[in-house]
């Protein structure tokens, strides 16, 4: 009786689907968004995937109204000429595409699927990876940052994610190590941050997370990674407000840049404000410090 009762009572920690909006800037057929979909899926997010019909890499928050797929078709011929501005795949229907921008495509996603496919909101938004990082002042022009601080401006928090390796290529090339590796990690910072508990951010709070170069010679495996605490952008000394005190750092955290730059295999990971796009302060950087901390290292000294 008494296991019976603690097997019910863990039973929904187990089992209740915890639902994803997925999004990027490099479109919905790309195949990075879809290694990823594939990651997260297997691991047992409940997953919808919203994004631009084209490359819109770069376009940071820019928004309009979808309009009809021009005579190209989608990216990678992935739907034909003349497509109406919202479709998605009838085999799949969790793969959705909007012609606009990623904001667009995000918001589509939070407003109009999630009702549909989850009758709520979504648990936590995703963007990316991204094909190249975003990395400091780059996240001003990002598409794959704009969608994530769009979700996180809607009140859904928000991970954006970028990776070094790689170029646009279609949904049906061959899955590459890199693609393995970037979708092994970010399903792993998604799976830590939820299981921190709710709420899984502060509010107007997102993440960005930048990999390294993934080859067949370096950090060809998820395990050769160390994710570390970072800042976006450069502090100015004197100015800038103390950092999150953490590795012995003196009140100061390494940029995203000096991370991924840094020997070895270490991911960044920055706490952003989703309005400005700019650092965090302490407060918030201590709230993903003390949840991500199973998976957090310091750079070597
Ligand atoms: C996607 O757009 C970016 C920014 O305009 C451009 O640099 C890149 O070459 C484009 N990718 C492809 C495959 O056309
Ligand atoms: C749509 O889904 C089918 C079945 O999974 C797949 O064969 C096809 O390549 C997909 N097309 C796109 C654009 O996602």
């Amino acid at each position: 009786m008494r296991s019976t009762a603690f097997a019910a009572a863990m039973l929904p920690l187990a089992t209740a689907a915890v639902n994803v909006v997925l999004s990027n800037d490099d479109g919905w057929a790309e195949m990075n968004i879809r290694s990823l979909y594939d990651g997260l899926t297997d691991a047992g997010f409940n997953v919808i995937l919203s994004a631009p019909a084209d490359n819109e890499s770069g376009t940071g928050s820019a928004d309009a109204e979808p309009t009809t797929v021009g005579r190209r078709g989608c990216e990678f011929m992935s739907c034909p000429p003349g497509s109406p501005p919202f479709g998605y795949n009838a085999s799949n229907p969790r793969f959705n595409y909007v012609n606009s921008f990623p904001v667009t495509s995000m918001r589509y996603g939070i407003q109009t699927l999630a009702p549909h496919f989850f009758g709520s909101a979504p648990d936590i938004a995703l963007a990316g990876f991204n094909v190249g990082t975003n990395l400091g002042l780059t996240t001003q022009i990002s598409g794959t940052v704009g969608a994530a601080t769009e979700a996180a401006r809607e009140g859904i928090p928000a991970i954006a994610f970028s990776g070094t390796t790689g170029a646009q290529v279609g949904w049906t090339t061959p899955l590459q190590t890199y693609q393995q590796v970037y979708a092994d990690l970010s399903t792993t910072v998604t799976s830590v941050l939820v299981h921190s508990g709710l709420p899984y951010l502060p509010n107007n709070i997102w993440l960005n997370v930048n990999y390294p170069d993934v080859s067949d010679s370096i950090c060809s495996s998820p395990s050769d990674f160390r994710f570390v605490l970072s800042r976006i952008n450069n502090a100015v000394p004197y100015v800038t407000p103390k950092d999150v005190y953490t590795c012995h750092n003196d009140g100061r955290l390494p940029t995203e840049t000096e991370v991924v730059d840094t020997e070895g295999c270490y991911a960044s990971i920055s706490v952003g404000v989703a309005t400005t796009k700019l650092d965090a302060g302490a407060a918030d950087q201590q709230v993903v410090l003390d949840k991500l901390e199973s998976i957090l290292s310091c750079l070597p000294a």
